[in-house]
């Protein structure tokens, strides 16, 4: 994110901040905007090593008027930071999303992000034809540092331009990426001209961002360790032609992100199962999908298998052609009240029988059962209704009693 940042000090020093300013009320980008990270340089510290702390930035720019620009902020897997893009406020996620910075060093911190995310749109519309940018147009950046026992943090700044590698900064210069060409080495060589801003920079990401990220590994130490299980079941999907099944296993809710899912048949792993991206759910947990092609007649016997640290070894497995746990239980669980309610309702008829009324086969009072009713000799019509709702009443009553013990 604080790669422009020569260009923003730049634009301050030229024509102060704020000017140029577009019409506030320009559009946005809405769904049609895609969030990916491809092209960056992926970051996977070894799993021993802490997670590292990353800005993002996806910036859109569709043409001399218009753009738009996500930004967030990731403790590892988890987010910590959001930029709301109709407001332009960076969002606190948690409540150890300050780290252990004094109110003072955050605020200070915010009002240059504040003007970084202000004035790059500004200032990248601003060179673009100097450096004959082409519209439609996407630039991504990833800075942040990571920590490696033993040995100094490692920081970084990382960026692309229409999804591949263009340019970083490495030591203490702006370095084109390999094969970025003549756009990522002229802006490089504009960028290395300003030697306060690199100095800025550097101190930015050797010692503020390894400072900020030790204070939310402690912070946030309970919600990375967060376990939490996951949910599995199969569905069918959309068939891939004809004679042919897809097999689709769902995993979701799982925390943290590492899993593995494979579709098996005995010990035999399905090579030909296919992983989805690991989403994320609002919640902050983690879902995945994974399918498997294959002939109708062939689906028996396979299964989805699901390792999750979450799980303690006892793996989830969903049967394709079986039905999982979840449903027999909900089979037994009708068919044992189904016995109950048949053991309970002749009990009932026992003792009504004694009674001298009606067998509750139905709680319902209707139809009434004349056959089973003795009737009242030489009562009239009347009291006779009335003595039967007072019999029907006292064996819903009973029945109610009766299944509320159960
Ligand atoms: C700029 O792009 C936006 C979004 O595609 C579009 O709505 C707008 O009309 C464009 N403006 C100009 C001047 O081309
Ligand atoms: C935050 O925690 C880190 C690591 O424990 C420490 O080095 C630093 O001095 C603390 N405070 C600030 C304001 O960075």
């Amino acid at each position: 994110m604080l790669l422009l940042l020569p260009l923003l000090f730049k634009g301050i020093l030229c024509h102060g901040p704020g000017t140029g300013e577009y019409g506030s009320g320009r559009k946005r980008y809405g769904t049609m905007y895609k969030l990916s990270t491809r092209g960056l340089a992926p970051h996977h510290p070894a799993t021993e090593e802490p997670p590292s702390f990353r800005l993002l930035q996806i910036s859109s720019f569709a043409n001399q008027t218009w753009q738009h620009m996500e930004g967030s902020a990731w403790l590892g897997e988890l987010q910590t930071h959001r930029l709301d893009p109709a407001s332009g406020i960076i969002q606190f996620l948690w409540p150890w999303s300050g780290g252990n910075f004094s109110k003072e060093e955050l605020k200070n911190i915010l009002t240059l992000l504040q003007l970084y995310i202000h004035s790059f749109p500004l200032e990248v519309q601003a060179f673009s034809s100097q450096f004959q940018l082409e519209y439609p147009f996407e630039f991504q950046a990833s800075a942040g540092c990571a920590m490696h026992s033993g040995k100094a943090p490692e920081s970084f700044i990382n960026t692309a331009y229409q999804g591949s590698d263009f340019l970083s900064f490495q030591g203490n210069f702006w370095k084109p990426s390999p094969g970025a060409g003549i756009l990522a080495q002229s802006i490089c060589k504009m960028l290395n001209r300003f030697r306060i801003i690199k100095e800025v920079v550097q101190s930015l990401l050797s010692d503020t961002c390894p400072r900020f990220l030790s204070g939310l590994l402690q912070g946030g130490k309970s919600d990375l360790e967060r376990q939490v299980k996951p949910q599995a079941w199969v569905t069918k999907g959309s068939s891939p032609g004809p004679g042919r099944l897809l097999l689709v296993c769902h995993v979701s809710g799982f925390h943290p992100k590492p899993v593995w899912v494979i579709w098996m048949q005995g010990q035999q792993e399905q090579r030909g199962t296919r992983l989805g991206e690991v989403l994320p759910n609002a919640d902050g947990t983690w879902y995945l999908r994974v399918t498997l092609d294959v002939a109708a007649g062939q689906a028996a016997g396979l299964y989805c298998r699901v390792k999750h640290s979450s799980l303690g070894g006892r793996d989830i497995i969903i049967h394709w052609d079986g039905y999982p746990i979840s449903l027999i239980l909900i089979c037994l669980a009708i068919a044992v009240t189904l016995v109950t309610v048949v053991v309970v309702g002749s009990w009932i008829k026992q003792h009504s029988s004694n009674q001298n009324v009606s067998p509750p086969h139905v709680p319902s009072p209707t139809p009434p059962m004349e056959g089973n009713t003795q009737e009242p000799r030489g009562s009239g019509n009347h009291l006779c209704l009335a003595q039967r709702s007072w019999i029907k009443n006292k064996l819903l009553k009973k029945w109610k009693m009766i299944l509320n013990q159960l």
